[in-house]
């Protein structure tokens, strides 16, 4: 029998997408040390990307949890060196419970899955980063309850993080407007299979209007450091400012899944007021980690 993975949000059901959220956040406030279903269990992480919240949220849950993580870069691997993607997935899944890789490729990611004989997590692709929207999601379920029905406004480049933001509005059922210059449009394929929940606009403040939820990101994104200066020019109308959150509901909240660049894709005074929730977001990745990492292997 294949096991289940986490390559994309649209492995999850709305239903099995709440229940992770609900989980997530009884783990939060439940911190019990002797509740340790993995006890025994290893996580391989391949990161051929840098990591800050995603290595130490995988690292720490999987310690909480009673089991261990291995860091392994690609550099230090045979994997690195050409060792073939399915030979690797086979030796490596052989060994360990669980795997999870943030690579460029998304292609490496499904790959890995196809031949691995344990869970495979997606800690990002170029792609989609579907951790991230666990731990987004948690944060909007604690603030302001179901998002269901609910406007979110995502401002920027139609990157991995804002594909996972339109998976999302399928599978929890939102509106998704996105602020957008020409030429940096998200895959048009996973717009479409939204089917109408999904709205571009080429004017930030248009887009925000009656939104519930502003969301932006990096405007060059990993890998894509050489084209920062003309990513700059491109995204410069494209920035979170006051003026994005005064057209937006009065209540509404502001998430970034951090790296972020003040007073670039986002002014210092919208990311550090009180509609920024990015802090909460950021700490959510380890109990959304968690209980991912529960429905995957428990
Ligand atoms: N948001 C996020 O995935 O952060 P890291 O790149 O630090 O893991
Ligand atoms: N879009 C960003 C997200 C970083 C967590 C990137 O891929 O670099």
């Amino acid at each position: 029998m294949q096991p289940k993975h986490f390559i994309s949000l649209l492995d999850l059901t709305s239903d099995e997408f709440r229940r992770l959220i609900h989980r997530a956040k009884e783990l939060k406030t439940n911190k019990d040390p002797d509740f340790q279903p993995l006890k025994g269990q290893v996580l391989a992480m391949i990161f051929e990307k840098s990591s800050t919240r995603t290595r130490i949220s995988f690292a720490t849950g999987m310690a909480q949890f009673g089991g261990n993580a291995l860091f392994l870069s690609p550099r230090d691997i045979q994997l690195g060196r050409g060792e073939p993607l399915e030979d690797s997935a086979k030796v490596i899944s052989s060994m360990v419970d669980c795997i999870m890789l943030r690579t460029h490729s998304h292609e490496m990611v499904t790959t890995f899955a196809k031949y691995s004989s344990v869970p495979v997590i997606n800690g990002l692709t170029d792609l989609l980063h579907p951790c991230q929207l666990l731990a987004d999601m948690q944060a909007f379920f604690e603030h302001r309850g179901d998002i269901e029905g609910k406007m979110v406004t995502w401002v920027g480049d139609g990157n991995n993080m804002c594909h996972s933001y339109i998976n999302a509005a399928r599978v929890l059922n939102f509106k998704l407007n996105i602020a957008c210059p020409e030429g940096y449009y998200p895959k048009q394929t996973i717009v479409d299979n939204a089917k109408g929940r999904v709205h571009i606009f080429n004017s930030t403040e248009a887009a925000a209007e009656n939104s519930d939820l502003i969301v932006t990101d990096v405007w060059a994104s990993m890998g894509q450091e050489g084209e920062q200066k003309k990513r700059e020019l491109a995204f410069k109308d494209f920035q979170v400012t006051k003026n994005t959150m005064n057209a937006a509901n009065s209540d509404a909240l502001f998430m970034h899944c951090l790296p972020a660049h003040r007073n670039k894709e986002v002014t210092a005074e919208v990311i550090d007021g009180s509609q920024s929730v990015v802090f909460d977001a950021a700490e959510n990745r380890l109990h959304a980690q968690k209980a991912l990492l529960e429905f995957l292997l428990c």
